[in-house]
């Protein structure tokens, strides 16, 4: 590619999100990428919720918080991440010495952009007595403003962290911070947002599916509305979902979160029938429109020439890291 066409598409990342270079049709993207990982010493973290190709070539893939973790850890001085902005943004972070890409920039979240840092900062001001627990689904503006960040795998640990008579604030997700209201028997305060994903299913589809499969037992994620949770024969984060589909005997399981997860269930049972749960119209609306932003052609540009990069103010940095240390180290000691 000659110089002047790079230009152009580095310059348009932040129009499209993604350097648009056209490729060969005949490149082996798959080994192509495990190239430029041994030649960049660069590691691959993929969300479950991205698409089965991307899966299939990352180093390690995770929930949030595994995720989270292996980018704490990391010693490569690369590291891609395939999932959405606001998990690229939780790895450099983590990590202000590593160059952090991701292969589309735009690959948001409804629940993150459901609460602005000054709004937010506003609703804290007006609740001076109280903590603020946020669900690590937001951007770096609101884990500065943050006392401890949770996932929705140790969601209940870290709030019960905090002495029971304590006020807290838990953003943004409405539906996991009454969901841990519910288990945990406290009342905290909740922050109006929610994930786009997990407020699509349909209650009454997935009746009717029970019917025609009465065998099956519905799986959900805690970002689901509660009369989703109050159905589901369990609850759990994707792996928490992932690792009961492994050692549970039910042969047919109606899964309530993104799609993608059902990939690697249904490679490691493939035995087993994994049925998505329906969303309240016949779109494809549990495909996460922001994960799926990510391709494989994405994916290897962004390795290659990488960029688009996260890049992050120091200040900003440093207050966001703080509560992802504590959430860090309380998970550490629960064995997590
Ligand atoms: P977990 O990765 O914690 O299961 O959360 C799912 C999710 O919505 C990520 O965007
Ligand atoms: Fe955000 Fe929901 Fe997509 Fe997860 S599934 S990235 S919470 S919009």
């Amino acid at each position: 590619m000659n110089t002047a066409t790079f230009h152009t598409a580095k310059a348009e990342i932040y129009k499209n999100g993604f350097l648009d270079i056209d490729l060969d049709p005949q490149l082996d993207l798959f080994a192509e990428i495990e190239r430029l990982k041994k030649e960049k010493n660069a590691i691959l973290l993929a969300h479950y919720y991205q698409e089965p190709d991307i899966q299939d070539v990352a180093d390690y893939i995770g929930d949030s918080l595994g995720l989270a973790q292996q980018a704490e850890k990391t010693t490569a001085d690369m590291i891609v991440f395939a999932g959405v902005h606001f998990m690229a943004e939780t790895a450099k972070i983590l990590n202000p010495a590593k160059k952090v890409v991701i292969p589309d920039l735009k690959a948001g979240c409804s629940l993150s952009d459901s609460c602005p840092p000054p709004l937010f900062k506003k609703f804290k001001e007006q609740h001076p007595d109280h903590v603020v627990v946020s669900y690590i689904n937001c951007s770096a503006g609101i884990k500065a403003l943050s006392d401890v960040i949770c996932t929705s795998s140790n969601a209940k640990i870290i709030v019960e962290s905090f002495p029971k008579e304590q006020p807290i604030i838990f953003a943004p997700d409405k539906n996991l911070g009454a969901y841990i209201n519910k288990v945990t028997g406290r009342n905290m305060l909740l922050w109006n947002g929610a994930c786009m994903v997990h407020e699509i299913f349909s209650l009454e589809r997935i009746t009717k599916l029970k019917v025609r499969h009465p065998n099956a037992k519905l799986i959900a994620h805690p970002e689901c509305e509660d009369p989703i949770l109050r159905m589901a024969d369990f609850i759990g984060s994707t792996t928490g979902l992932l690792k009961f589909t492994q050692s549970d005997t039910t042969q047919e399981y109606i899964v309530a979160t993104e799609t993608g997860i059902l990939h690697q269930m249904m490679k490691y049972s493939p035995d087993k029938t994994f049925i998505p749960a329906p969303p309240d119209n016949s779109c494809a609306c549990n495909d996460c429109p922001h994960m799926k932003r990510n391709t494989l052609e994405k994916l290897y540009l962004c390795m290659e020439y990488e960029l688009p990069e996260i890049t992050m103010d120091e200040e900003l940095r440093l207050a966001a890291k703080k509560p992802m240390d504590r959430m860090l180290e309380i998970s550490k000691r629960a064995g997590l």
